[in-house]
């Protein structure tokens, strides 16, 4: 097979990037090494900044989005027994975000590749891009036991934090930064009334909880739990008494309670690889960076990746102008480092740390008093929380 650019994994970053090109007669192959059920069965993000909704338009994907995803103006930071509410719209001259699940983007993206054509291909296994360093790049999987291969101009590696992209560099041509929180977010989606037609992100002496939602009648809860704590450890019984017991005494009385219908842990990970390019291949979303879930970051630096290589790949094929091209692992790193550190100090300023010394405590509630004394502290949390321009 021959195509113009060749992206690995089909996740939201892939097919957006697949989709968008398209639209604009490049051609692209997505491979992708599992079933699309497999993908769409993946409970993860639920909070989209406009700027991505603004990508999936323009993928001509965002009809469902805009129907069925639910705006949001603002949310609240629970602690103390008391709850504080973050007027985005307000903070921010009005900015909001948008509340809609990453299962039903994935689902809109792949509805978006059959309507055009898109090649997406499932269950491609032993994924391997090759010739990065030339200018003849290709990949080569297997699929049904039969040996394929795609030829392309750029490769992109679209797949995730755990693929094969990223692994490809030799490793002295990258510098990766790490760090590893001693927690993990327990998450459980049941079929109940949110609790609060906002989000609560609540601090307690017992950890971290977040009340989400996907719909009039999804919720999604997560609570902090230590890494050593297993899924099946948790009965939705000992989840929900736990969650309740970290929330304002008025939010666990109104909760409604109901089955789990998902329950899954995800560790906690700040990581980025520099630079996000290695001879004709470029990284995009979780297989350059990680983010930890607090501050809904990690899709939305993801599709902000996709706009940057978006625009250097038009650049290159409609005009011939490689300077984008050129500027793509820096001008996405900007960015990037800033979805970090808003990520990395909403993460600190929420959890309760096993090692926080006396000193780090105390240092912590002030941040929270400080930010709720101070509109200047407010509105840099809501800029960052909506969004940062890409
Ligand atoms: P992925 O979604 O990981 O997709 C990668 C794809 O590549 C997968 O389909 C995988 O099967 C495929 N793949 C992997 N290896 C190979 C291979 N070798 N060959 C071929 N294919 C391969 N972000 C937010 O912005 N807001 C939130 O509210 C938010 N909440 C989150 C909550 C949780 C609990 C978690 C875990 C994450 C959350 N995130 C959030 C982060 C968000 O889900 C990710 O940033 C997003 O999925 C990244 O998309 P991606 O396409 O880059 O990678
Ligand atoms: C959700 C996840 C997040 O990480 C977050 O900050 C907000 C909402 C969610 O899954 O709904």
């Amino acid at each position: 097979m021959r195509t113009q650019v060749g992206i690995i994994g089909g996740g939201p970053s892939g097919l957006l990037l697949s989709q968008l090109l398209h639209v604009r007669g490049i051609d692209t192959v997505v491979l992708e090494r599992h079933t699309r059920d497999y993908v769409l069965g993946r409970i993860r993000a639920g909070v989209l900044e406009h700027g991505f909704a603004k990508l999936m338009r323009e993928a001509q994907v965002g009809e469902r989005m805009d129907r069925e995803g639910q705006v949001h103006d603002g949310f609240a930071i629970a602690h103390d027994g008391v709850r504080e509410r973050v007027d985005l719209k307000g903070l921010t001259g009005g900015n909001s975000v948008i509340v809609y699940g990453q299962t039903e983007l994935t689902r809109d993206l792949y509805e978006g590749r059959d309507r055009l054509g898109g090649v997406v291909v499932h269950e491609a296994e032993d994924v391997a891009p090759h010739g990065l360093e030339g200018d003849r790049p290709y990949l080569s999987y297997r699929k049904d036991g039969k040996d394929e291969r795609v030829d392309c101009d750029y490769v992109v590696g679209c797949d995730g934090f755990h693929g094969v992209s990223r692994k490809s560099i030799p490793k002295e041509r990258i510098r990766e930064h790490e760090r590893v929180y001693p927690f993990g977010w327990l998450g459980v989606l049941t079929r109940t009334p949110p609790v609060s037609h906002e989000l609560i992100y609540a601090t307690h002496d017992r950890g971290f909880a977040l009340c989400s939602l996907r719909s009039p009648m999804l919720s999604r809860y997560y609570i902090q739990v230590p890494l050593s704590d297993a899924v099946d450890q948790w009965s939705d019984e000992a989840f929900f008494s736990e969650l309740k017991r970290r929330l304002p005494e008025d939010v666990g009385a109104a909760m409604v309670t109901g089955p789990s219908i998902e329950k899954s842990i995800a560790p906690l990970r700040s990581y980025v690889v520099e630079p996000m390019r290695y001879g004709r291949m470029f990284l995009a979303g979780d297989a350059a960076h990680i983010v930890p879930p607090t501050g809904a970051r990690g899709l939305n630096s993801a599709a902000s990746d996709v706009y940057y290589l978006y625009h250097a790949l038009l650049d290159h094929y409609e005009r011939g102008d490689d300077r984008d091209i050129d500027a793509y692992s820096a001008k996405a790193l900007a960015r990037v480092w800033k979805g970090q550190r808003f990520s990395w100090w909403m993460t600190t300023l929420l959890h309760r740390f096993p090692d926080a010394s006396a000193f780090d405590r105390q240092l912590q509630k002030t941040d929270l008093a400080y930010l709720f004394s101070s509109r200047h502290a407010l509105a840099s949390l809501a800029e960052n929380y909506v969004g940062l321009p890409f």
